[in-house]
């Protein structure tokens, strides 16, 4: 019965309005059509909101329940006359369930209005428009040129109402509909930091903590890998279950979860006079024993400072011990909150500035097979373009057969993309409910869709490869590109359009090639004039003094990647070494096992790998042999080097390198436990620090003459 009370609702009120509107004129035909979106989207709002807090269940992304809101809000605003007083912008939550005792919250627990970010803007101003107009509105409001904010993450949980009297936990309510909720007391005292019992010396006769009750990432896997042992469902995700977690009626069960309890505001305080500013209040919260998150609260005096926090804080949300969905402002001043004062649902004196989300839903339109530098073919879908996370994506890598098969994935599906960080986007599941009648189911190819060789598939691999080597187009392209970049040969504007082109032209057939190319050949390509075709000449015929490791890395031999190139280089010194090592020696090598080995010797094994290196040799590419290296050897080997400030003639990239290869070690901040600190022009702070520490400091010049090199 209780699971149809919203839809119930919202069908009682959608027949009187249809009434209404069957005596329109058909002037008032837009009138009718808000109404119409208007009840859809109240509807719809209902429905997410009950499932959200009742069942603890998202049914659609936090971003598609936020664009729904707006666009409720938006035509209530074009149309008041149209608004229903229970509209969820008007209200907060939901009617609580009656399994727990209900009480009354003194001061209603309200929401938060949202700013969102375009963050594929390039300044910062178009950036945060919705930010700049909150400030703007702030400000007119109080009058103040400028006004102090509080920064402080958004937690994703659940929020919850402690109030303390004489000292004593008595009530811990959930939030509710805003003005009452539930009464958890009992499971929220199973929170391990939460105090039952304040310092009486400094504890106010009565107070109302407010905050969130979550799980942290990692407590949340560490509790999925036990359900999975013990052969149980997985959690969807840490947010749920920490709802879930605090309204079980059974509080021993509730003890069982890693909870865990962060403050963020205080709403009553009989000692309320004493404190003028709201970090005055977080002060105290953390003086009582609450976690305040301090360590990411700041300050923030203006614009770009609000801006750098949130930028900082996106930028760190995937690292973060516990999930956040954005971050909150609050004005400082606590006279100026009681002057700014709430409109219906939310305070005027704060914001919660919301992530972009990483989910979002699109449709297949396409899917393609990508051959890799190795071969591997991987399936990728054209999707319609959408924005996730905050970047615009228009393909999600589909994995593999095995991955298709699994999540049912075909083509023309609707389907929910995840973005996260700077990962490949990817389908997180299919909307069967939306499948459309012309989907189709989608295999592998059997030929490379490249160069048509056949395909391969290696025993105990999901991944198919295309059997045709560096004459298939796709893995020469990608070779040499992987061969020019940064980790690489460093052949700075040498990116895969680029190669594309010379491949297509036939100026280059492989890495050997691009030493033999000239100025004259790349005026041709696609928007290249004579600087550009002599600056990517100079930059490929820079590339050629180089590392060894750099240069093993650049081969691209399977399963070699940055670091165990580096550890090949210090043990074989020079290319011929490696080029004549067996799997035995070769498996004595840091990290590398059977398979690496192996796939070192077949690389070298290969003529056409050899004549490329030979070839490479004769065009004048050259590395400082490791061999050589023993009178530095003893300056270098063992000790810990600082680089700070920008060099002139090598990178830092570099020198890092060429320390790392002669055994050093180095750290990204100066400590005691620094040999040496290496300054290029303005080294900052790191310099002050050596000075202070008395560590010895050398320039770049200095270095390279340690090295004996002249540049
Ligand atoms: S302050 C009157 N600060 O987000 C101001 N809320 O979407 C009350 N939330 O109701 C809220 N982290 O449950 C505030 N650092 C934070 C928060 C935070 C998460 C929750 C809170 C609020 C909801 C609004």
């Amino acid at each position: 019965m209780l699971l149809i009370y919203p839809k119930f609702l919202y069908h009682k009120r959608l027949k009187t309005m249809s009434d209404l509107f069957t005596q329109l004129e058909p002037t008032e035909q837009p009138l009718k059509l808000a109404q119409q979106q208007i009840d859809e989207l109240t509807a719809r709002l209902i429905e997410y909101n009950y499932y959200y807090h009742n069942n603890n269940q998202s049914l659609i992304s936090d971003e598609e329940y936020d664009q729904l809101f707006r666009q409720l809000q938006q035509l209530e605003q074009q149309y008041p006359q149209l608004r229903w007083n229970n509209s969820p912008t008007q209200t907060v939550g939901f009617t609580p369930q009656t399994a727990f005792k209900q009480l009354t919250h003194q001061i209603p627990m309200l929401s938060l209005n949202n700013i969102f970010s375009t963050l594929d803007k390039d300044d910062t101003h178009s950036r945060h428009v919705e930010l700049l107009q909150f400030l703007q509105r702030t400000q007119d409001a109080v009058a103040a040129e400028s006004i102090e904010y509080i920064a402080s993450p958004k937690y994703d949980g659940v929020a919850i109402s402690l109030i303390y009297q004489h000292g004593t936990l008595k009530h811990a309510i959930t939030r509710g509909d805003g003005f009452s909720g539930e009464d958890v007391t009992l499971n929220i005292k199973t929170i391990k930091n939460i105090p039952h019992k304040l310092n009486a010396d400094i504890a106010p006769q009565l107070l109302e903590v407010r905050g969130e009750v979550l799980i942290k990432t990692a407590d949340f896997m560490q509790l999925n890998k036990l359900q999975q042992q013990l052969g149980l469902k997985l959690y969807a995700n840490a947010r749920n279950l920490a709802a879930g977690s605090i309204r079980q009626l059974d509080a021993s069960i509730t003890a069982t979860r890693p909870l865990h309890f962060f403050a963020y505001a205080i709403s009553q305080n009989s000692h309320a006079e004493n404190y003028s500013t709201f970090w005055q209040q977080l002060e105290l919260l953390n003086q009582l024993g609450f976690d305040t998150g301090q360590q990411w609260l700041k300050l923030c005096a203006n614009f770009a400072d609000l801006v750098t926090y949130y930028e900082n804080m996106l930028h760190q949300r995937a690292t973060m011990p516990f999930g956040i969905d954005g971050v909150v402002y609050k004005v400082n001043s606590i006279a100026k909150q009681q002057q700014l004062g709430f409109v219906m649902r939310a305070p005027r004196f704060a914001i919660a500035h919301k992530f972009p989300a990483e989910e979002q839903k699109s449709q297949i339109i396409d899917i393609q097979v990508q051959v890799g530098r190795t071969g591997a073919l991987t399936p990728v879908a054209t999707i319609t373009p959408i924005t996730v996370g905050g970047v615009m994506v228009s393909h999600a890598t589909l994995h593999n057969q095995e991955e298709i098969t699994r999540k049912d994935i075909r083509l023309h599906d609707f389907v929910m993309v995840r973005r996260a960080g700077d990962v490949i986007p990817e389908i997180v599941r299919v909307l069967q409910d939306e499948r459309p009648a012309n989907s189709q189911e989608f295999m592998m190819p059997s030929t490379c869709p490249i160069c048509g060789a056949h395909i391969i598939k290696e025993e105990h691999e999901t991944i198919l490869r295309c059997s045709g080597g560096l004459f298939c187009d796709a893995q020469k392209k990608q070779t040499i590109t992987h061969f020019a970049s940064k980790l690489a040969m460093n052949i700075d504007g040498l990116g895969e359009k680029i190669v594309e082109q010379l491949v297509d032209l036939n100026l280059v057939n492989n890495v050997a090639d691009l030493y033999q190319l000239h100025i004259g050949q790349l005026e041709v390509l696609d928007r290249f004039g004579k600087k550009s075709a002599t600056n990517l000449i100079n930059a490929i015929q820079n590339s050629k003094h180089t590392t060894l490791s750099r240069l093993i890395y650049a081969l691209g031999i399977r399963h070699v990647g940055e670091a165990t190139a580096k550890d090949l280089a210090k043990t074989f010194g020079n290319l011929d070494n490696l080029m004549a090592a067996n799997t035995t020696e070769l498996m004595l090598v840091n990290d590398v096992g059977k398979i690496v080995a192996q796939s070192i010797v077949d690389f070298f094994a290969e003529k056409h790998n050899r004549d490329i290196i030979y070839r490479l040799k004769e065009l004048g590419v050259n590395y400082r042999e490791q061999s050589n290296a023993s009178k530095y050897h003893e300056l270098i080997s063992g000790k810990t080097f600082v680089i700070s400030g920008t060099m002139v003639n090598f990178s830092r990239e570099q020198i890092k390198q060429t320390l790392e290869e002669f055994g050093a070690k180095v750290a990204s901040s100066v400590s005691a436990k620094t040999d040496c600190l290496i300054v290029g022009n303005e080294p900052g702070s790191k310099f002050d620090k050596a000075t202070q520490l008395k560590i010895k400091i050398i320039d770049e010049s200095e270095f390279l003459t340690i090295l004996g090199v002249t540049k």
